[in-house]
């Protein structure tokens, strides 16, 4: 444990203060930058990250949920330098060019479903899930979509008009896109519908199937569902599969699209390729990007060539698929099958364990769930009454930062721990030992 902050640091350091300063005169006032996680990144490497006053931390983010393969992999770096000396730009909206055709394929042969897949090429989640609403549009002839409260799909219009996490993401932004309808999500842990997980007879797909087919939208205008496997952005919350077996057959019997949004929860993270996997759902379109290109910009929409029928002109993208993306993807993609999505699945599953075993120590933490390095622990004032803890999960944040791990909240009172799938168990202990001393400080705070 010599690398990690076990001290509390004061932050930001006196450079750090620099650029924090020159971003506040010049950048977007819109990030959601955090006057109380004052992080700057000056270098990268592995699990570790340093600042602009040398202090370094255990990235516990990866840059929220991307760099799968940790921070400037050597076979990323070569890779990117490789192509970079190549070709760096021709557009493969017009014209062709090897790595798009290549890592196109290897996504067909990654994704669940015996039918070949067509694979559609954007810079973001966020234009992924563009790129599916319109080619579920184009291929049903229909209009409606039906997402889920606590979604997050993105922030462009087509994307936020399905999200269903934040206010701030909506405010003066209304109206969006017509024709969207959102359902509750089976959040077991506070079920929308009262019920015990354990007994539950599936309210939340019986909604959909029955209120919202039956008595308010025609099912044959219902061009696609979207849904997040686990959801990212609203608390790191998993369907349970009796929900997305139901939710599969619903969608089957009515023609209507099942699409799995896999920008957060794919590229290995949860153990398998996909979180669907898990569930032995095959979706009709999966969008994916964050961890697929380990830091570069790149989206992938991808769809049974039944499915992607759409003509030429209709949909397409200047930089999507960019030449030194898909090569790089193409490695990420080699690592995360051949070692990084079982490493996901094993060093995951033993923190998600230390953390259940920590949990009747420790008042503030409600919950712990999540599936391989996908996991969020969320916190509350009360146990018996999980009333939400929100200041509290950010205090624990905070320290966290302060004593040298990175993590992230999500949803209102839930912190998600989403390191590189390159993380080794020593690692993981480094972060579970800051985490625990985090949250007993807390608690000795708040209730001694
Ligand atoms: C599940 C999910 N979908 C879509 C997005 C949007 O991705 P991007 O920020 O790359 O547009 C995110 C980003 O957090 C996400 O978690």
């Amino acid at each position: 444990m010599t690398k990690i902050l076990m001290k509390t640091k004061k932050l930001p350091g006196k450079n750090s203060k620099k650029i924090i300063d020159l971003d506040k005169l010049y950048i977007s006032p819109s990030y959601t930058r955090d006057e109380q996680y004052p992080l700057t990144i000056k270098k990268a490497k592995g699990m570790w990250i340093t600042d602009f006053d040398d202090n370094t931390f255990l990235d516990f983010t990866a840059g929220i949920a991307v760099c799968a393969t940790g921070h400037c992999h050597p076979k990323i770096v070569s890779a990117i330098c490789k192509q970079a000396k190549t070709l760096i730009h021709m557009s493969g909206t017009d014209f062709y060019y090897e790595s798009q055709g290549l890592l196109a394929k290897k996504l067909n042969d990654l994704t669940p479903g015996p039918s070949r897949k067509n694979v559609f090429f954007a810079n973001s989640g966020t234009e992924a899930n563009e790129a599916a609403i319109k080619l579920a549009k184009a291929h049903t002839k229909r209009t409606q979509f039906i997402a889920f409260l606590g979604s997050f799909h993105g922030r462009t219009v087509g994307s936020l008009s399905l999200s269903g996490s934040k206010i701030i993401h909506k405010q003066d932004m209304l109206p969006l896109m017509p024709g969207v309808t959102h359902v509750p999500y089976p959040y077991c842990y506070r079920c929308p519908f009262n019920q015990n997980p354990k007994t539950c007879s599936i309210d939340c797909a019986s909604y959909i199937e029955n209120r919202i087919l039956g008595s308010l939208i025609p099912p044959d205008d219902v061009a696609g569902i979207f849904i997040e496997t686990i959801q990212g952005e609203g608390g790191y919350v998993p369907a349970p599969q009796k929900f997305l077996v139901e939710l599969r057959r619903i969608t089957k019997k009515h023609g209507i699209l099942y699409i799995d949004d896999e920008i957060q929860s794919g590229i290995g993270r949860t153990g398998k390729m996909w979180a669907t996997e898990h569930f032995g759902i095959v979706p009709d379109i999966i969008t994916a990007a964050k961890g697929i290109a380990s830091g570069l910009p790149l989206g992938a929409m991808i769809a049974s060539s039944d499915i992607m029928d759409w003509k030429p002109g209709m949909h397409a993208s200047t930089f999507g698929g960019n030449p030194i993306a898909c090569s790089t993807a193409l490695v990420t993609l080699d690592l995360v099958k051949k070692t990084l999505m079982k490493n996901a699945e094993k060093v995951g599953g033993y923190i998600k364990s230390e953390l259940i075993k920590m949990m009747p120590n420790h008042r503030l933490i409600g919950d712990i769930r999540g599936m391989g390095l996908m996991i969020g622990i969320e916190c509350v004032k009360d146990k018996h009454t999980k009333q939400i803890a929100t200041k509290e999960r950010n205090e624990i944040i905070y320290e966290c930062v302060r004593r040298g791990l990175l993590a992230l909240p999500c949803g209102k009172n839930t912190i998600r721990f989403c390191p590189p799938l390159i993380v080794t168990k020593k690692e993981a202990d480094m972060a579970l030992d800051v985490f625990e001393g985090v949250l007993s400080h807390i608690e000795k705070k708040k209730f001694d």
